[in-house]
């Protein structure tokens, strides 16, 4: 990320921000509300376009991105939120199918990859379930399930921990880790300190736009 500015209008949320994320690294993006966390990571996948400066992702130049090309970059991230963003009239399966069949997968493998990726996060139980149905972490494991099953190079994870209680972020975290420890880089935005001196990993401070 080289000289990257992003703004809202007149609200300067990015300033002047140079940095380099390298492919197997576990990073934070840390500071508090409003610091442009958030914006950051949306930058990285094309959910926001810069307004001045460059970002190369795995080589790729976003800002000479053909549109069509738009979806090959967005599955190299697996993203979760805060907030989950499940959707609540499918089911558990269906949710976490949804990736595999935009890809245009075959039923019979979307069938035995999510058995075995809700496996991976304990929720074998779950499948046909509706996500309102189950409390917060379980909701987050899935979203979690959803971020890793197309096989993303990158997780950016905004807050996964935010509306969890201890021990169920620390379940959450345990997955963003053993995604790590098979080489795949991990980005979390947090504004919870405590959270990044129970781990390991690099440190951005961002504040008021500045890192
Ligand atoms: N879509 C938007 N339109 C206008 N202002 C925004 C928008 N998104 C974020 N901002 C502003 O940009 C700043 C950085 O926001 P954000 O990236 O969400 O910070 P953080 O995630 O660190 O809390 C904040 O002042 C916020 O109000
Ligand atoms: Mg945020």
């Amino acid at each position: 990320m080289f000289g990257v500015y992003k703004h809202y209008g007149r609200k300067k949320a990015l300033r002047d921000i140079n940095l380099d994320i390298y492919e197997g690294e576990f990073v934070f993006v840390s500071g508090p509300s409003g610091a442009g966390k958030s914006t950051l990571l949306k930058l990285l996948y094309l959910g926001e376009v810069v307004s001045q400066g460059q970002i190369l992702v795995d080589g790729v130049n976003l800002s000479r991105i053909f549109s069509k090309r738009i979806p090959f970059l967005r599955r190299k991230f697996g993203i979760v939120f805060q907030d989950y963003k499940l959707i609540s009239s499918k089911t558990v399966f269906d949710n976490v199918a949804l990736v595999l069949e935009a890809m245009g997968h075959k039923r019979r493998f979307i069938q035995k990859k999510v058995n075995s990726v809700l496996r991976s996060v304990g929720l074998e139980d779950r499948y046909n379930s509706y996500p309102l149905s189950l409390s917060g972490g379980e909701q987050q494991k899935i979203a979690v399930a959803r971020a890793i099953i197309g096989d993303p190079k990158i997780i950016l994870a905004d807050e996964p921990t935010g509306s969890l209680d201890a021990k169920s972020a620390n379940i959450i975290f345990e997955l963003l880790k053993r995604f790590h420890r098979r080489g795949g880089t991990v980005i979390v935005a947090t504004h919870d300190m405590e959270l990044i001196r129970r781990n390991k990993g690099r440190i951005f401070y961002l504040d008021k736009g500045f890192i």
